[in-house]
């Protein structure tokens, strides 16, 4: 089988590879479908983030999965199902989160990540995962079934921001979310989804970012200036300081879920602070997803139209070109590696 491989920093040195099909009787054995490219996959190939494996000099990228199960060791999953795989595995010690499989808590930085973090990722042909880790999806979501592992980040910011609304008595009604990349997107069916009033802010004017918002039935917005409502929670996917600020001066419960890698120091108003003191608001950070909040996205995925899952899939291209995939295109949302 062939199979990707990057070295983190070195996008020069990405190939792909024939190696052995993997054989590990207790996990499911995988033929790989689609891989998602995402941003940290981008930061590992270009800017050197992530981890080898011990000893090897590149590990298999990709960490967004979808793949049909060839043979299974247990009969929770059967030939022919489509699944996708988990990112994190817990730290060996294992912390206090790790020990109750909230691995998304990770407290020693112990754990290892598939295609980020000291385990090879999901870009190969065939892989094996433990059925543990793996993810049962609705087999009429075809391709979309890719978006499951953004989803799950996205489940997880949506269970954050319902935990810390409930310990303020807060009732969700209305959603802002930064950012309409696939994770902002994702965020947005989800709020809808709820049945909230979702306004989505995005730099870009026009193209499909904006249809995807408005055909879901929320709002888009090119300026967060222009958006006058209440908001009572934020789900923030860029990362970018000034966004993070106004959201938290905007919202109730504000859950940050982006990086944008900016280090220049920005003003900021120190009265949002006061507004936070005196209105109980909450800003919580979210990485990664456990299984519940994977389950939950499989769920919100076979709810949703597949039109609209099947329009932020915007670009695919074939495993041996897959650095063709690091460069974003003019409404480019969500590009796709064929492994088959
Ligand atoms: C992935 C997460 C991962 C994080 C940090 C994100 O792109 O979606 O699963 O925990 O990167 O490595």
């Amino acid at each position: 089988m062939r199979a990707a491989e990057v070295v983190p920093g070195k996008p020069e040195a990405s190939r792909v590879v024939d190696r052995d099909d993997p054989d590990r009787p207790d996990e499911l054995l995988v033929e790989g479908l689609l891989v998602g490219m995402c941003g940290t996959d981008v930061e590992i190939i270009r800017d050197g983030f992530g981890w080898l494996p011990p000893g090897r000099d590149a590990i298999v990228p990709f960490h967004e999965s979808l793949g049909r199960v060839i043979s299974s060791p247990t009969p929770d999953f059967a030939p022919g199902d489509l699944v996708a795989g988990v990112v994190r595995r817990p730290d060996p010690e294992p912390c206090p989160a790790c020990a109750v499989d909230a691995w998304d808590f990770c407290r020693n930085g112990k754990y290892t990540e598939r295609g980020i973090k000291e385990i090879d990722g999901y870009g190969m042909q065939r892989w094996t995962v433990p059925p543990k880790f793996a993810v049962k999806l609705d087999p009429t979501l075809g391709d979309a079934g890719v978006l499951t592992e953004p989803a799950s980040v996205v489940a997880k910011a949506w269970a954050q921001a319902s935990a810390v609304a409930e310990r303020s008595h807060l009732p969700v009604r209305s959603a802002l979310i930064t950012g309409a990349g696939p994770i902002g997107l994702l965020a947005a069916l989800l709020g809808v989804q709820r049945g909230l009033e979702v306004h989505v802010v995005d730099r870009v004017t026009e193209g499909r970012k904006p249809d995807l918002v408005t055909t879901l039935g929320a709002t888009y917005y090119s300026d967060l200036a222009d958006v006058k409502a209440d908001v009572d929670v934020a789900i923030e996917c860029t990362g970018v300081a000034r966004l993070i600020w106004e959201c938290a001066r905007r919202a109730s419960v504000t859950v940050l879920a982006g990086i944008s890698g900016e280090h220049d120091p920005v003003p900021l108003d120190p009265s949002v602070f006061d507004g936070m003191v005196l209105g109980n608001k909450a800003v919580v950070g979210t990485v990664n997803a456990g299984l519940p909040d994977y389950v939950a996205a499989a769920e919100a995925l076979s709810d949703a139209s597949r039109p609209w899952l099947n329009g932020l899939i915007t670009r695919r291209v074939p495993l041996d070109r897959f650095t063709d995939a690091l460069a974003k295109e003019k409404d480019d949302v969500k590009v796709v590696v064929d492994l088959t």
